[in-house]
């Protein structure tokens, strides 16, 4: 399913060579998924539940293909957490934007330095049907 976000979504015929963040990425396997199979260049998870975050290290510390790192995050407040990263080629939120209680502030963050100048913003919630296309 998150291949078919990533791809759909924005047009994209790959997903090659991209840097991802995934926001409120949860025990992080879609990310993961992603940067199996996908090509992308590095992956960064950020998720409001610790437990879910630590989850995902433990079960990503060995991964190889790329760069994966998981922390715990608030989106709405998720700037400061990564000012010392450059700006991400496609940012990611996946049935998880309903639940913020001020989406304005977080697409704000995301939009002072968080996504590239020609990134994408994907953000997909409240799937009616598995086909996406
Ligand atoms: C339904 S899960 C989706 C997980 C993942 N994106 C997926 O599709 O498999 C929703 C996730 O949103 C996270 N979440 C909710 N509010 C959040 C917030 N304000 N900041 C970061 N994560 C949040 C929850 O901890 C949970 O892991």
């Amino acid at each position: 399913m998150y291949h078919r976000v990533a791809l759909v979504a924005s047009g994209l015929s790959s997903l090659e060579g991209l840097r991802v963040l995934d926001l409120a990425c949860g025990r992080g396997g879609g990310l993961a998924f992603l940067a199996e199979h996908f090509g992308i260049r590095q992956a960064t998870g950020v998720d409001l539940c610790p437990r879910q975050i630590s989850f995902a290290n433990d079960t990503y510390k060995d991964f190889s293909k790329c760069p994966i790192s998981f922390l715990i995050g608030d989106i709405e407040t998720t700037k400061p957490l990564l000012s010392s990263q450059e700006p991400f080629d496609m940012v990611l939120c996946i049935e998880s934007w309903h639940t913020l209680p001020f989406p304005g502030k977080a697409l704000r963050q995301i939009s002072e330095g968080i996504i590239s100048a020609n990134g994408r913003v994907i953000i997909a919630d409240g799937f009616l049907s598995e086909r996406l296309a």
